[in-house]
């Protein structure tokens, strides 16, 4: 997982050569969350139905998931489907599951032969059973993947994440002195993960919509105009330069050493 392994894929000349050649490989972001948005706009812009955006989200999914695995991201999150967003048109909410159950069912080999583990974050629980079902196969299946951790967001919220983890500190009886930041974070979905690096947002929207909101105290922050179908490599590749330009203090007064820097 360097840079040649990107180089292999990558159009000799193209944009991506240039862009991974200036990449630095021992400064990754561990953890790349993506706010995957404009999937309606960039339907509505072709007078297309907005599902059309999403079917066509789906091929940004696949490149980036794999493009994410040949960088050596140890982890990359992707926001696939809100608890806000059940208040859409209901064609709309089941055309996004049987999305989701394709990509799973088709991209499967893919994730076992790149070594990813893949792994809802939300409440799956609240699902339809066969969405669940098909989660629950492709967590199954990759479990033993010791290559990049491909978390999906999925009836996510996270707001009502620190309450599933509030709830889940009372239910194992922690007393108020147990509790601190790592603890905490540990009852999160992500326990155990590295907080996200590096929060992209496609589309230009300027928020974060109730998306890791704990674990993003300290994230880098990369909005782009780019719709995200049309989101590829390439802007993967640009989101992470400019991060490694960013100067990270976190509340100090220069970036603190890192292992391996
Ligand atoms: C993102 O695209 C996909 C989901 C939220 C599921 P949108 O459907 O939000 O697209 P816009 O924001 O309306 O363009
Ligand atoms: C955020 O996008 C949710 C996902 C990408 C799944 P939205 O389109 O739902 O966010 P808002 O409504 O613009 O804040
Ligand atoms: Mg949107």
């Amino acid at each position: 997982m360097s840079l040649q392994d990107i180089l292999a894929v990558a159009v000799p000349g193209s944009p991506e050569e240039t862009l991974a050649r200036q990449i630095n490989f021992d400064r990754l972001p561990s953890h790349v969350a993506i706010i995957m948005d404009g999937n309606g706009r960039w339907a509505s812009r072709r007078h297309l139905p907005r599902v059309e955006g999403h079917r066509a989200g789906i091929d940004s999914v696949r490149d980036v998931v794999e493009s994410s695995a040949r960088l050596g991201i140890q982890v990359l999150t992707l926001y696939a489907f809100s608890l806000e967003n059940w208040k859409r048109p209901a064609s709309e909410v089941s055309t996004l599951m049987s999305l989701l159950k394709r990509y799973l069912r088709l991209e499967l080999k893919t994730l076992l032969t790149n070594n990813i583990r893949f792994r809802v974050v939300g409440r799956k629980d609240e699902l339809a059973p066969d969405v669940r079902r098909e989660l629950t196969i492709g967590e199954e299946r990759t479990s033993g993947c010791t290559g990049m951790l491909f978390n999906i967001a999925l009836n996510y919220g996270g707001r009502a994440e620190i309450v599933d983890a509030a709830r889940r500190a009372i239910a194992a009886g922690l007393k108020p002195e147990e509790l601190d930041e790592p603890r905490f974070g540990e009852l999160l979905y992500t326990g155990g993960q590295p907080d996200p690096d590096l929060l992209i947002r496609t589309s230009g929207e300027m928020r974060v919509s109730n998306f890791l909101l704990w674990q993003i105290a300290y994230a880098e922050i990369w909005v782009t105009d780019t719709l995200w179908p049309d989101f590829r490599c390439r802007h993967l590749l640009e989101a992470i330069l400019a991060y490694q330009k960013r100067d990270r203090r976190y509340g100090g007064l220069k970036e603190p050493a890192i292992a391996g820097r």
